[in-house]
C-alpha cells in the first residue's frame, strides 16, 4: 500500500452500498475546510459527507490550527439537519468520538485507543484525532450540524508538524501499528459508523452511549486539570453525567461538572492507560 493513496468513491462504497441511500459524498483535491465547505451546502434528505486530500486552513477547536498534508490522514465532514431543538446536540460530539473509535477498531486497530473528553481520541497520551461540531439553530425549532473529523493514518514527518506549530503531541494509525494505513477502507468504515451512530444518537440520546464511553474514557480515574475561559480546576475525573458534561471530585471532595472546557492529565492515579 503507498502512502499517497487518493480517495476512491467506488472503493469508499464497494463495501456498503446501502451507504448510497443515506449520504452524498463529494471528494475533494483541496479545499480550506471540510466543514466550511459543508456550509455552502443545502443539505437534502441525505446526509452530506465531504472528504478532501488537503486543506488548506483546516479548523481544530478555539480557533486551532489543523495541520493537513496532502493524502497523508483523514480530514472528513458529515452534515446534516437534526430534526430536534439545538439542545438535543448536547453529547453528540461523544457520540462522534465513539464512532471513530470504533471504525478504528473495525480497522483491527484494537490496543489502547481511548477517548477523551469532549472529542480526541488518543493513544498514548498523544492525540490521533480531533472533532469540531458546527451547529446552527433554525427558525423552525430544528438544527443544522456540521461535524469535521480529523484523523492521523500515514503522517509521521514530526518537522512538518513542527513547523505548522501544532505543539501538542501527536500520532498516527501508522506510527501505532507500523503499517501503511488503507485510506479508502477507513474512511469507508468512518462513515458507515457516524451514519449508525448519529442515528441512534438522534433516535435515542446520549444514553445509551454511556456505558460504552466508560469502557474507553480515557480520563477517568486520572488527576486532571480543567481550563475555560480564565480559569483553571484541578480534581480527580468521575467520567460524565447524562448531559455529556465531565464530572470531577474537587481537592476538597465536592463533585462539579463541566460542559465545556480543555482537559490535561496531571498525574496518573492508576496507570498510565
Ligand atoms: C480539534 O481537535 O481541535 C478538532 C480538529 C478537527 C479537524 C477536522 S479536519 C476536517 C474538518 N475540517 C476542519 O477544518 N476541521 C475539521
Amino acid at each position: 500500500m503507498h502512502d499517497l493513496e487518493l480517495y476512491d468513491k467506488q472503493l469508499i462504497l464497494a463495501k456498503n452500498k446501502k451507504l448510497l441511500e443515506f449520504i452524498d459524498l463529494t471528494i475533494l483535491e483541496s479545499v480550506s475546510s471540510t466543514n466550511d465547505y459543508l456550509k455552502t451546502i443545502n443539505f437534502t434528505n441525505k446526509i452530506a459527507v465531504c472528504v478532501a486530500e488537503e486543506q488548506t486552513a483546516g479548523r481544530g477547536r478555539l480557533a486551532r490550527h489543523w495541520h493537513s498534508p496532502f493524502g497523508q490522514n483523514i480530514y472528513l465532514s458529515i452534515g446534516f439537519d437534526f430534526p430536534k431543538d439545538i439542545s438535543s446536540l448536547v453529547g453528540i460530539s461523544l457520540v462522534v468520538g465513539l464512532a471513530t473509535l470504533n471504525a478504528i477498531k473495525e480497522y483491527g486497530v484494537v490496543e489502547n485507543i481511548k477517548v477523551k473528553w469532549p472529542n480526541d481520541i488518543v493513544y498514548d497520551n498523544k492525540k490521533l484525532a480531533g472533532i469540531l461540531i458546527d451547529a446552527n439553530a433554525e427558525i423552525n425549532g430544528t438544527c443544522s450540524v456540521i461535524i469535521g473529523i480529523g484523523l492521523n493514518l500515514n503522517m509521521m514527518d514530526d518537522i512538518d508538524v513542527i513547523a505548522s506549530n501544532t505543539l501538542k503531541p501527536w500520532t498516527s494509525l501508522k506510527k501505532i501499528i507500523g503499517k501503511t494505513i488503507d485510506k479508502n477502507k477507513m474512511v469507508s468504515l468512518l462513515i458507515s459508523n457516524l451514519v449508525a451512530y448519529i442515528k441512534q444518537f438522534e433516535l435515542a440520546g446520549l444514553g445509551i452511549f454511556m456505558e460504552q464511553w466508560g469502557s474507553y474514557d480515557y480520563l477517568h480515574g486520572k488527576i486532571i486539570t480543567i481550563s475555560s475561559d480564565n480559569n483553571t480546576e484541578e480534581g480527580i475525573c468521575q467520567g460524565i453525567d447524562q448531559q455529556g458534561r465531565l464530572v470531577l471530585q474537587l481537592n476538597k471532595g465536592e463533585f462539579k461538572s463541566f460542559a465545556s472546557g480543555d482537559a490535561s492529565v496531571k498525574k496518573f492515579r492508576h496507570g498510565p492507560n
